[in-house]
């Protein structure tokens, strides 16, 4: 990796290091409360651990905003898909998923996320061992979503400085102000040069997406593009890292998925369940109402705890556990109704991709033994920042 590219992969780590180091056991302790605990700030506010409350949060959105993200993640965004709500989100959410199509993931498929995932294993194959993070992990997805951006490869440095400081807005907000001001200036420019035109690059998609006879203002495809940057990439990055901590923490696992490549889509839903990257989500109540018996008043805040749902005792046996074989049950990561995840299966895609083809390329992958286990850690964000491997 280059040189700008370690200090940057610093940065993403201390984005990841906010909050409890352990959530997972503080999650614990709450649910034995129950499902929907008060918040012991004491404001009225309502925290959600258990899948069934956490499912209902999300796939009501007419009784729990999202409108809440316009104070911190707007600020620096811009108005984005995030904090709407229907029917603004309904109308906006349309234009956008054209540009994520089947068809377009599929060319995406071929032409980025299976190149990128060769050439960065070419980079460190003939050494015998890597850090599958800071490697692999961090540079994999942000370079697919610089290349489906059409960012040409002699900007993908200054970019990805943007795509990892946007996110430095709770601890840095000029940081994040300026990477979000230079993204609007890098991008509005090339969606009018898009209009009227042919392509199958995101912004060419975006900037001619059309509903109703209407299309999207330069300055509302903005905020979406500067969600878009951290968001594809960031949260797939720390996915992988999680998912390969869980998978080379027991070796048997690895070899049977290395035995039969049908495993690799329950490995990484496993993986998902099992450590999401991303730990909470926040809506905002907009009548008095009551979640699993326990009311929440109008105006309350309600925390959605998709970590502590996708280990809810009540829907998973030995919940804590990393086990590719459970039975299949569909968990959280990706929430669930209006807000779902818009590029749960071009992460799915690449997450996929990536477990397939470092099996194909690394034989006998272990972690290595003479470094310390790796760890997750992050109360926010979760990611194993340091996972050291050996191979062949
Ligand atoms: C493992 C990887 C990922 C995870 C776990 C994840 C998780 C999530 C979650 C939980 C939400 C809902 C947030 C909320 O409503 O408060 C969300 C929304 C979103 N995600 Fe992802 N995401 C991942 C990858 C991606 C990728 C690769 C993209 C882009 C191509 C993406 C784009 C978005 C967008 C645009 C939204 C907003 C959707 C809306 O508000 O309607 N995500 N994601």
């Amino acid at each position: 990796m280059a040189s700008g590219m370690d200090e940057l992969f610093e940065e993403f780590g201390r984005i990841g290091s906010m909050g409890p180091p352990e959530p997972h056991a503080l999650f614990r302790k709450m649910r034995e409360s129950g499902p929907v605990v008060p918040s012991p700030v004491g404001d009225g506010s309502v925290i959600a651990l258990g899948f069934d409350a956490v499912s209902e949060v999300f796939r009501d959105a007419r009784s729990y905003s999202s409108a809440g993200y316009a104070k911190v993640v707007g600020a620096i965004f811009g108005h984005s898909i995030l904090e709407m709500d229907p029917p603004e989100h309904t109308r906006y959410r349309a234009l956008v998923q054209q540009a994520f199509s089947r068809r377009a993931l599929e060319s995406w498929r071929d032409r980025l996320v299976i190149p990128y995932a060769q050439s960065l294993i070419d980079d460190f194959a003939p050494r015998g061992r890597a850090d599958l993070t800071r490697e692999f992990a961090f540079p994999f997805p942000l370079a697919i979503i610089a290349g489906m951006l059409d960012v040409p490869e002699a900007d993908h440095g200054r970019y990805m400085r943007w795509a990892v400081e946007i996110l430095s807005g709770q601890m840095t907000a000029s940081v994040a102000m300026n990477a979000a001001r230079s993204l609007g200036d890098y991008f509005a420019p090339r969606i009018e040069n898009a209009r009227g035109r042919k392509g199958d690059d995101l912004i060419t998609l975006l900037a001619n997406a059309e509903l109703d006879g209407s299309r999207l203002a330069t300055e509302e495809i903005l905020p979406f593009v500067r969600l878009l940057s951290p968001a594809a990439f960031e949260t797939t990055a720390r996915a992988f890292s999680n998912l390969m901590c869980g998978l080379l923490s027991h070796p048997e696992q690895v070899e049977a998925v290395a035995r039969d490549r049908r495993l690799i889509p329950q490995a990484v839903q496993e993986g998902l369940r099992w450590e999401p990257p991303l730990v909470a989500f926040a809506r905002t109540a907009t009548r008095e109402t009551e979640l699993c018996g326990v009311p929440v008043k109008a105006g309350a805040s309600v925390v959605v705890v998709v970590g502590a749902a996708n280990r809810d005792p009540a829907r998973w046996e030995n919940p804590d556990a990393f086990d590719i074989h459970r039975p299949v049950r569909s968990h959280i990561a990706f929430a669930q109704g209006a807000h779902t995840c818009l590029g749960m299966h071009l992460a799915t895609l690449e997450l996929e991709t990536a477990l397939a083809t470092l099996l194909e390329r690394l034989p006998d992958l272990r972690r290595d033994p003479e470094a310390p286990p790796p760890r997750i850690t992050g109360g926010s964000f979760r990611t194993a920042l340091s996972l050291p491997v050996v191979f062949g």
